[in-house]
C-alpha cells in the first residue's frame, strides 16, 4: 500500500491544489492531504475551517483522507507511514525552494518527494492571489470550487 501526503497551507484550497491531488489520488492507493496548522502565520481561514473545506471538496475522491499537522511534515510522514510528499511544480521560480526543500527532507528521513507539474490552466494560480483577488472584487470563479467562493464571500464582506 503506497500512502503519499500533499502537505500545504490551503488558505484556501484552489483548483490548482484539487488537480494535483486528483492526479494523485490516480497514482496512489492513498493521498493524505495534509493542512499545515501554523499558529505564528496569520491566514484567512482557521485550520480546521481548511481541514473542512478541503473534506468537502474532495469527499467523491474515495482515497483522499484530510488531516492537519504542524511540527516538521518529515515527522508527519514518521507517525502516517507515508512514504513520499506530492508537490505540483507550477514554473522555474518553484523549484529552488522545493528542490531545497525535498532534498532536506530526503536527507533527514528518508522521506522521498514527487514533482508534479501543474496543469498549465493553473500555472499562474496560488492561495493568495485568489485572496487578494476575491478581497478587490476580482472575479474568481473557475479559480477555486465553490465552497470557497462562497466562505471568501462570506469572511471578506464580514470583513
Ligand atoms: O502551501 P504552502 O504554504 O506553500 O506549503 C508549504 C509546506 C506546508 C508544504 C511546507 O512549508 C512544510 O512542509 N512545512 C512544514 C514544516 C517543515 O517540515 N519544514 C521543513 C521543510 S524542509
Amino acid at each position: 500500500m503506497i500512502r503519499v501526503v500533499c502537505p500545504g497551507s490551503f488558505d484556501p484550497v484552489t483548483n490548482g491544489h484539487l488537480d494535483i491531488i486528483s492526479r494523485a489520488a490516480k497514482l496512489h492507493d492513498e493521498v493524505v492531504v495534509a493542512v499545515l496548522r501554523n499558529p505564528s502565520k496569520s491566514s484567512l481561514f482557521t485550520a480546521d475551517e481548511r481541514v473542512e473545506i478541503l473534506a468537502e471538496v474532495t469527499k467523491g475522491i474515495s482515497n483522499v483522507k484530510v488531516a492537519k499537522f504542524d511540527g516538521l511534515i518529515v515527522d508527519f510522514c514518521r507517525a502516517n507511514d507515508i512514504s513520499a510528499i506530492v508537490k505540483g511544480l507550477r514554473a522555474v521560480s518553484d523549484f529552488d525552494y522545493e528542490m531545497q526543500m525535498a532534498q532536506m527532507n530526503y536527507n533527514q528521513a528518508g522521506v522521498e518527494t514527487l514533482f508534479m507539474t501543474t496543469n498549465p490552466l493553473y500555472a499562474f494560480l496560488s492561495s493568495s492571489l485568489v485572496k487578494e483577488f476575491a478581497r478587490f472584487g476580482g472575479d474568481v470563479a473557475g479559480l477555486a470550487p465553490d465552497p470557497v467562493l462562497r466562505r471568501l464571500t462570506e469572511r471578506l464582506v464580514a470583513g
